[in-house]
C-alpha cells in the first residue's frame, strides 16, 4: 500500500468519525489547511522530474478531490442534523387545548369585518383601501360637495393644519373617497368593498368620533337599484345568519348618489339591551345610492355609457346589532372585561362554510 493510499484511508476515517462541526475543520486544516497533509504534497508536485509529475499529479488531485467531497458530505449531514434538532425543539401540537391563562380576544369590530369580507368576497367583491388622511377634494369636491355646500356641515369634519400651497387635509369623514381614487385609476366593470376607519366629530350611545365603515362600489353599464337592494339583503341574510332580517330602505339624500336611500334595521332597544329583529325601534346601518352622473363625470367616467351603486355601512353599527352590544363607546374605552366578554376566540376564524360567528 502506497503512503497516498494510507493518508487517504486515514483521513477518510477521521472524516467519518468527526462527532461535530469542531472535529471535522480540525481533520479538514490537517488534510488540506496550509500546511496540511495534502497541501505539502501538491506543493512537492513542483520539485519533481516532469516524468514524476505526470503519474503524481493525477494520483493527488484526485486525492484531494475525493477528500474535499467527502469533507463537504459531512458538513451536509451536520447541518441537516441541525435543522432536524431545531424543528423538535420548536415542535407545536395544534391539537392541544389552549393554556388556561390564554387571554387574548379577537374584537368585535375585527370579527364583524373578517365576516364581511368574506360575504362580500363571496359574491365577488375585491377589496380596496384608501388612507385615513385625506385631500378635500376625494373626500369631499369630486364626490359632487363643492366648498360651501351644506352637505360638508352634515359631516363634523375634523380638519389638519392648513399645508404650505393652501390646501387643507381631513381626516375622512367616510370611506367613500376610495370610490374616487378606484374609479380615477381603473376602468369599470368595478367591484369593490373598501372597509377602513373613518372620523367625525360625534359622540353618544350610537356614534363614536372614530368608527369603521365598509363601502360597496359596483360600475357597469347595466346594475340598477334593484341590484343594490338584492346585494344588502343577501347580505344581511348572510351576517346576521338568520332567513329573513327585518329591514327598510328609507328615501334619502346624498350629494353624491341619485336617487339615494338609508337602511334601518329592526331592532328592540330596551334599557341595556339591543337585540336585532324584533322590537319597534330601527338603527340606521347606511347610506346608499345609484352613483351620480356627476361623480361619474369627475372621475373620468362616461355616465352615457356607465351607470352602478353605491352604499356605505357602519361596521361598529352592524356588529352592535348582531352581536348584541349596546354602548359604542365602549368599543373604544380598552376594557378587559368588555373584551373578555364580547370578544372572540383568536381560533375560530370566519367562513361561509365553517359558520361565521358559531
Ligand atoms: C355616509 O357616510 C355616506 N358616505 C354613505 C354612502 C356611501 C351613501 C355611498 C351613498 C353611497 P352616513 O353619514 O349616513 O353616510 O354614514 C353611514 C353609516 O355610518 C351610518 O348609517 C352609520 O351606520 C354609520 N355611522 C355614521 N356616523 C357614525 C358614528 N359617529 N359612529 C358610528 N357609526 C356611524
Ligand atoms: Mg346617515
Amino acid at each position: 500500500m502506497t503512503t497516498l493510499d494510507t493518508l487517504e484511508r486515514e483521513t477518510l476515517a477521521a472524516i467519518a468519525a468527526a462527532g461535530d462541526d469542531a472535529a471535522l475543520e480540525a481533520v479538514r486544516i490537517a488534510a488540506l489547511g496550509k500546511k496540511g497533509a495534502i497541501s505539502e504534497l501538491l506543493k512537492s508536485l513542483g520539485g519533481m522530474s516532469p516524468e514524476e509529475r505526470k503519474t503524481q499529479g493525477p494520483l493527488i488531485n484526485g486525492l484531494k478531490e475525493r477528500v474535499t467531497a467527502a469533507l463537504a458530505e459531512k458538513k451536509a449531514a451536520f447541518e441537516a442534523l441541525a435543522l432536524d434538532r431545531q424543528l423538535q425543539s420548536e415542535r407545536v401540537d395544534v391539537t392541544l387545548p389552549l393554556p388556561a391563562e390564554s387571554e387574548g380576544r379577537v374584537h368585535p369590530v375585527s370579527q364583524a369585518l373578517d365576516e364581511i369580507i368574506a360575504i362580500f368576497c363571496d359574491m365577488g367583491f375585491a377589496v380596496a383601501e384608501g388612507p385615513d388622511i385625506e385631500t378635500d377634494d376625494h373626500n369631499f369636491t369630486k364626490l359632487n360637495i363643492p366648498a360651501d355646500h351644506p352637505a360638508r356641515q352634515m359631516h363634523d369634519t375634523f380638519y389638519m393644519a392648513r399645508q404650505a400651497d393652501g390646501s387643507q387635509p381631513v381626516l375622512r369623514t367616510h370611506t367613500s373617497p376610495v370610490q374616487v381614487r378606484t374609479m380615477l385609476s381603473q376602468q369599470p366593470p368595478i367591484r369593490i368593498i373598501v372597509p377602513g376607519r373613518v372620523y367625525r366629530c360625534d359622540s353618544d350611545q350610537t356614534h363614536t368620533p372614530m368608527f369603521h365603515q365598509v363601502e360597496g362600489l359596483v360600475i357597469d353599464e347595466t346594475t340598477h337599484m334593484g341590484n343594490l337592494k338584492w346585494v344588502l339583503e343577501e347580505f344581511c341574510r348572510a351576517f346576521f345568519e338568520v332567513d329573513a332580517v327585518r329591514m327598510r330602505f328609507r328615501p334619502s339624500y346624498f350629494p353624491f348618489t341619485e336617487p339615494s336611500a338609508e337602511v334601518d334595521i329592526q331592532c328592540d332597544r330596551r334599557g341595556d339591551e339591543i337585540r336585532f329583529g324584533e322590537g319597534k325601534d330601527w338603527l340606521e346601518i347606511l347610506g346608499c345610492g345609484m352613483v351620480h352622473p356627476n361623480v361619474l363625470t369627475m372621475c373620468g367616467i362616461d355616465p352615457s355609457r356607465y351607470q352602478g351603486f353605491a352604499f356605505g355601512m357602519g361596521i361598529d353599527r352592524v356588529a352592535m346589532l348582531k352581536y348584541g352590544i349596546p354602548d359604542l363607546r365602549a368599543f373604544f374605552q380598552s376594557d378587559l372585561r368588555w373584551l373578555k366578554h364580547y370578544g372572540f376566540s383568536a381560533l375560530d376564524v370566519p367562513t361561509l362554510a365553517g359558520g361565521l360567528s358559531k
